[in-house]
């Protein structure tokens, strides 16, 4: 094994896991579309290669879902809607020390 530092000023997992069991899902909450949009806006920023979007399975807190955390600064959104991602994108922007778009 071999151990690096991230290349990414941060990722962005979103949780899409859907329970078979019909428990509570953060991809009932439409955390497919949402990751989906947060990739294009990462893309069309300019951000790519300094912050990475990506989908996760379970963290844990599904009745809070759709569930965010911007890692490794450990800021975490729970149910989070499409009127959320300008807010997700703010904190990120924050991160790497971009100025305004
Ligand atoms: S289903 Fe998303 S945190 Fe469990």
């Amino acid at each position: 094994m071999k151990k690096v530092q991230s290349p990414y000023a941060c990722h962005i997992f979103v949780c899409t896991n859907c329970h078979d069991d019909g428990e509570k899902s953060c991809s009932h909450g439409n955390s497919k579309k949402i990751r989906e949009i947060l990739k294009e806006e990462v893309r069309l920023r300019g951000w790519k290669g300094r912050v990475r979007v990506s989908e996760t399975g379970c963290m844990g807190l599904c009745t809070a879902g759709p569930n965010v955390l911007i890692h490794p600064q450990n800021i975490w959104f729970s149910n989070v809607g499409e009127y959320d991602i300008e807010d997700i994108l703010n904190h990120a922007k924050t991160i790497i020390g971009l100025s305004a778009r």
